[in-house]
């Protein structure tokens, strides 16, 4: 198998600054020869040229900088579309969880029943009119459902690229009122810190390959680190109290590789500025080696 690693140096999915240099923290922190001593072939497509000074035309409200998400979405979805076409495993490192967008509309092209797993404090599925924020990373599951403003919702020339039947959220623990109105009307399958808590890491993950493997055809890992509790993942821009611990994330990335589901992933939301000597890029890493099949023995 090639991995095709793609970094995605986006920050204008939110405020806080930083988040563009996750792709540089996860390769200082040595993921490129991890993945080269796990015996993969690596082809590093580099990361991609975001213009954080551009002055994009396309203004709409409650949607921060959406000419230049547009603009890299397109970008992203071209990519993943080629590295897919060469038979590679995409790996994409955020940057900002708007990066989200694009990297599942040029991946979903491939598939005819795309799964996705959203692991992650939040459900990212408002849109202009229910973001507290206006920050498009808390929007781009909602894009993938075809929710939002048609610039988003169309990116690669299609919509929607997910059907809520396909989707998994595990980790969530702040949700907007918006959200969990989508959620229930959609009947998007959701594990949040109460399930985690109480079937256990274990059983939420036999019961997510239990599912997606019986509808789909292929399984995109889209991880914000700000899954991970704080404590062990601190390098985050929206930090939420009481998340799944490094441990159960290891086991979830473990369980994910010995079912052999996932076709695709990106690791997001990496903000080493905000971080603790790095080790919010490092915990990326492992659990990236992790789901692609490391193991203790
Ligand atoms: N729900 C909040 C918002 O819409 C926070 C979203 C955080 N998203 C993320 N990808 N970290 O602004
Ligand atoms: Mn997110
Ligand atoms: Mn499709
Ligand atoms: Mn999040």
């Amino acid at each position: 198998k090639q991995i095709s690693v793609v970094g995605v140096p986006m920050d204008l999915g939110q405020i806080r600054r930083g988040v563009d240099m996750g792709p540089s923290a996860m390769r200082y922190a040595g993921l490129i020869e991890e993945l080269k001593g796990l015996g993969f072939k690596v082809k590093d497509y580099g990361d991609l040229k975001i213009n954080r000074f551009s002055s994009g035309t396309i203004r709409e409200q409650n949607l921060k900088n959406l000419h230049e998400i547009i603009k890299t979405s397109e970008e992203l979805c071209r990519e993943l579309d080629e590295i897919l076409s060469e038979g590679g495993f995409p790996l994409v490192l955020g940057g900002d969880h708007s990066i989200g967008i694009g990297s599942i509309a040029g991946i979903s092209k491939h598939y005819k029943e795309l799964g996705v797993i959203w692991y992650d404090a939040h459900v990212d599925l408002n849109t202009a009119e229910t973001s507290p924020s206006g920050n498009i990373h808390g929007m781009s599951l909602a894009i993938n459902l075809g929710l939002g403003h048609p610039l988003l919702t169309e990116i690669g020339g299609y919509a929607p690229k997910v059907k809520p039947e396909n989707i998994v959220i595990i980790g969530a623990r702040s949700i907007d009122e918006g959200e969990r109105e989508l959620i229930s009307k959609k009947g998007i399958k959701i594990f949040t810190m109460h399930e985690i808590d109480r079937k256990g890491m274990t059983q939420v993950m036999e019961e997510t390959i239990q599912y997606l493997s019986s509808r789909t055809d292929g399984v995109h890992l889209s991880l914000d680190l700000d899954a991970i509790d704080p404590v062990d993942a601190p390098g985050v821009g929206t930090p939420v109290l009481g998340g799944v611990t490094y441990r159960e994330s290891h086991l979830a990335m473990e369980m994910l590789a010995e079912a052999a589901v996932i076709t695709s992933a990106e690791f997001v939301e990496v903000n080493p500025i905000l971080d603790n000597k790095n080790k919010t890029a490092i915990i990326a890493t492992e659990l990236i080696a992790s789901l692609l099949g490391k193991k203790l023995i």
